[in-house]
Order: structure tokens, then C-alpha cells, then sequence
């Protein structure tokens, strides 16, 4: 339609997610600035986009400010502004505590909020509106995510030049708990207007499918969809809409080189030495979830120690905690209990000068980051449900000494990858502390065979593959061998 405003630079491949790749951050003096955002959407999919001089739609992190379109090192970014009462209800509320918790296994109780959902409404139609005026005539638009869930629709009926796929970054939820939203009809009505609709794992897909059967009355195909390969197909008119299965990963050969540097070997040495030179260093990195089961391998880490399996003399916790979504209640209580828990251990087994557990809420840079991965000897990964994970193949890809073990939850997208990690259940407390137990110990051969392993997989699944996967299935790519 020819109301829609089109920005001057028209794009011909634009990605459009919640955040932008940099978040505006506001100090006290008044001064800004932009940082990374955080999660691993954007880990993922920045690197990627910016090879191809992309453009983002994005929101910019913080509520009630409007800023022009610039550029970014070749990337365009068209920031979409949010009030802070939409922040509050499209953000924390529709997105973060109902949509989060629905479709991560009602780990915590969702919330249905008609007010919420308007406005998750309303903000969705502003990005499909953004969007519209961004992209090129016949442009390939990549809509991320559970927060975007309407946009496929939305922007079909306001550009149906456009070539239109949409990536769920999350797990998509068994149907009989997704059934429990109010809105489930709306919610597959709003995807089913993308050319291509990509989760992680082929059961998502399914279960799409099976939905859009029951739900709005189409007849999709019958066949099991595999993994970058098969996808569903539904009939919609007279469009064909794909249904598929996208293991996202990272840039692999990307780190794998910066955790050979020179400099972040130092600082990986450096970071064992100012521990103390303990025998076996633990890490966890996550965003502060509920859903990562941070409190779980804390718990199974202080009985080891009550039980005198681990001594904290030679044992040595780090847990970095990216600080997130810090106004939505159940992250609240997250933080609160981890950091009780952290205080409770160290009480009863730190010495002075060397704390049980070393607890960061803070945000480290990259090389910081694999100079961490680099250090530990055992990554322990323990959500009780997570999308993929990207944590646990970003240390994975810094092993290239073939040292260290992952410890790996069942319920991570990417434990059907890393078959070679020492899978838990992270409820079974006595599992996950045999199974850190047993990687603490490992035979240094045995190691060198899980980690060569894990590192084939990831190496040759990286983040490009990913994307071109997805590309290629949604017909804007040439097939590659
Ligand atoms: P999610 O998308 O739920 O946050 P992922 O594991 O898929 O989980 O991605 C998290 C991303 O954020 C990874 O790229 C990881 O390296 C990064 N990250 C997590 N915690 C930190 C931290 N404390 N400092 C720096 N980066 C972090
Ligand atoms: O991958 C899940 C995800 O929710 C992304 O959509 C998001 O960008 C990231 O985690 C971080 O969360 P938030 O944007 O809410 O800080």
C-alpha cells in the first residue's frame, strides 16, 4: 500500500528483533552510550548480518526515546521507540512473563494479562509498520523471536511483495501448554504469514503444525520434518508456508581463533592463578534466568562440598551472571536466592583471600569471555529448558587444546548436538552431582576423545550454516552442497 512511508535506503535483506544489536545505555551524568546487547540472538545473528550490510529493526533498550536511523559499521539500524508503559506491557509483561515462562515448560506461572497482550498487539504492528517502510521492493525480512510473533502477518498484509521468514529463538511448547493461552489462535494466525516459520528442534515445528490443524483449520502435511532438511509445508491460500527445523549455533572458527591469541592465553593463565592455582576450575555463564537452573548446579556444587566429595581447597566456582530483565518479578527472586546461596557456601567454605564461589553479575567482553572458557576444566550448563544454549558451544569452540568437560542439561536444544558431553537431568540433584563429580575427575584421554567429538560438531555447524540453512529453505539463497 502507498501510505506506508519507505525509509531513503532501502534494504534488500532486513532482520527485525526486539532489540537492536546495541542497546543504548543513559549514565547518571547524562552522558550515553551503546553496548552490546545482551542474549544470544544477537550474538548470533550480529556477526552475520553485518557480512552482508544488512539492515536491523530494533528496539534500542531503553523506554521513551527516539533516535534517528544511523549506521553501523556498514549496517543500518532503524531503532523502534517504546514507552516506558510499553516496555512495561509488551516487554516485561506479555513477552517476559507470560510468553517466556509459557513456552520454557511453565518452569515459573505464566501470567495472562488482557492489557499486556493489547499491547503486544500494538507494538508489533509498529515494528511490522518499521519494517514496511525499511525494506526494498521483493526484500527478504527475517522477523526474530517471541516478542515479534504477529509481525509475519502484519507486514504480509501491508507489503505482500516481500519475501518473509520468522526464527523462534526459544523452545516452542508442548501443544497441551500452549493451549493454555488466550490468544494461542491469534498467536498462529501471526506466524503463519511468513514464507518460512524455523524453530530449533523438528518437535517445535510438530507441533506448530498440529496447531495450525487444530487451531485455525488448515491441513498441513503429514510427514516428520528433520533437521535442516524435510520441512512441514501448510497450504494458506495460495501460498505454501514451510515449517522447519534451524539448530542456531555461533561463529565458531571466530572464537576458535581469539581463544588461540596470545593475550587471552595470558589472561586465561592469570585468571587460574589469581584463583589460587586450584586443581579444578568450574564455570557457569548466563544471562540471571530462571530458566538456567543457575541455583540447581549451585546446590549440587555446596552438597558435594558438605559431603567432603570436593574440597574447597581444590575446587574453585565461578558463575558469571549477565544481569537481565531486572524489573520482572521471578527474575527478582532468581537473584535473590542465587545470591543467598552463593553467600550461604562461601560462609561455610571460603577462606579468607579464597571465596568456594566467584559470583559476577556483570557482563564481560569477549575476549574475557573465552579467556574464562579457556580456564576452566569443567562448563556447567544446567537449564531446566533452554531454546539451544550458545554458552555451551562457545566454550566448546575455545577448546582447541581438547582440555576441559561440559556438563550439559538434557533440556538444552543443543544437548541433541553434543552427545558427547556428560548430559544431566538437572532435576535429579544426585545425577548432576555424580555427573560433576565424574567430569571433575576425568581421565585426561578420555577428555581429549569428548572434546574432539564436541568440537567437530561445532566447527562444522556454525552460525553461517545456520543462517544460510534457513535462507536457502525460505528460496532467497542458492543451495549450497
Ligand atoms: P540466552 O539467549 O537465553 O541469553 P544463550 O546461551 O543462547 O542464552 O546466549 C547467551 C549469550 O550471551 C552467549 O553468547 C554468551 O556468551 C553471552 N553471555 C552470557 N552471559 C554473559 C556474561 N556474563 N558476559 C558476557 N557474555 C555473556
Ligand atoms: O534468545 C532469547 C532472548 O530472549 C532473545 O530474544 C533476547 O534478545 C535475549 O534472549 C536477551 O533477552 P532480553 O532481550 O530480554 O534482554
Amino acid at each position: 500500500p502507498s501510505e506506508i512511508p519507505r525509509s531513503n535506503a532501502r534494504a534488500e535483506f532486513v532482520v527485525v528483533a526486539n532489540r537492536l544489536p546495541v542497546d543504548l545505555e543513559r549514565s547518571s551524568d547524562g552522558t550515553q552510550r551503546w553496548t552490546q546487547s545482551p542474549g544470544g540472538l544477537v550474538s548470533a545473528l550480529e556477526p552475520f548480518l553485518r557480512s552482508r550490510k544488512g539492515a536491523w529493526v530494533g528496539w534500542p533498550g531503553v523506554p521513551d526515546v527516539d533516535v534517528e536511523e544511523f549506521s553501523d559499521d556498514g549496517l543500518v539500524l532503524h531503532p523502534v521507540s517504546l514507552t516506558s508503559a510499553e516496555v512495561a506491557d509488551y516487554y516485561e509483561g506479555f513477552s517476559n512473563a507470560t510468553l517466556w515462562p509459557l513456552y520454557h515448560d511453565v518452569v515459573a506461572r505464566p501470567v495472562f494479562d488482557r492489557g499486556w497482550w493489547e499491547s503486544y498487539v500494538r507494538v508489533n504492528r509498529r515494528f511490522a509498520e518499521a519494517s514496511a517502510a525499511v525494506a526494498g521492493e521483493g526484500a527478504t525480512v527475517w522477523v526474530q523471536d517471541y516478542q515479534l510473533q504477529l509481525v509475519p502477518t502484519m507486514l504480509r498484509d501491508l507489503r505482500p511483495d516481500l519475501r518473509i521468514g520468522f526464527f523462534l529463538h526459544i523452545p516452542f511448547p508442548p501443544v497441551e501448554l500452549f493451549m493454555q493461552l488466550p490468544w494461542r489462535a491469534e498467536i498462529v494466525r501471526g506466524l503463519i504469514g511468513a514464507d518460512l516459520v524455523g524453530f530449533h528442534r523438528p518437535g517445535g515445528a510438530q507441533n506448530f503444525l498440529w496447531l495450525a490443524r487444530q487451531l485455525i483449520g488448515l491441513e498441513p502435511s503429514r510427514g516428520s520434518v528433520g533437521v535442516r532438511s524435510r520441512p512441514g509445508m501448510v497450504q494458506v491460500g495460495d501460498r505454501t508456508v514451510r515449517v522447519g527445523a534451524f539448530p542456531i549455533s555461533i561463529d565458531a572458527a571466530g572464537l576458535d581463533t581469539l581463544s588461540r591469541s596470545k593475550e587471552v592465553q595470558e589472561r586465561a593463565a592469570q585468571v587460574r592463578h589469581e584463583l589460587g592455582d586450584p586443581k579444578t576450575v568450574l564455570l557457569g555463564v548466563d544471562r540471571l534466568d530462571y530458566t538456567k537452573g543457575i541455583d540447581l548446579r549451585l546446590q549440587a556444587f555446596h552438597e558435594l562440598l558438605q559431603e567432603g566429595r570436593v574440597k574447597p581447597d581444590d575446587v574453585t566456582f565461578i558463575q558469571l551472571a549477565t544481569p537481565s530483565r531486572e524489573r520482572v518479578e521471578h527474575y527478582q527472586q532468581m537473584r535473590s536466592e542465587i545470591e543467598q546461596m552463593v553467600g550461604r557456601i562461601n560462609g561455610e567454605f571460603a577462606r579468607v583471600g579464597h571465596p568456594a564461589v566467584h559470583y559476577l553479575h556483570q557482563s564481560v567482553n569477549r575476549s574475557e569471555l573465552a579467556a574464562f572458557f579457556s580456564a576452566a576444566d569443567v562448563m556447567v550448563v544446567t537449564p531446566l529448558r533452554d531454546g539451544m544454549n550458545l554458552v555451551c558451544k562457545e566454550y566448546v569452540a575455545c577448546r582447541h587444546d581438547l582440555g576441559g568437560a561440559l556438563l550439559l542439561s538434557e533440556f538444552a536444544g543443543a544437548a541433541a548436538e553434543l552427545s558427547s558431553a556428560f548430559l544431566v537431568n538437572p532435576h535429579d540433584l544426585d545425577g548432576v552431582k555424580n555427573a560433576l563429580e565424574q567430569a571433575i575427575t576425568l581421565d585426561p584421554a578420555e577428555g581429549r576423545r569428548r572434546m574432539r567429538a564436541l568440537r567437530r560438531q561445532v566447527l562444522t555447524h556454525d552460525v553461517d550454516r545456520w543462517a544460510r540453512s534457513f535462507l536457502e529453505a525460505l528460496g532467497t539463497e542458492a543451495a549450497t552442497a
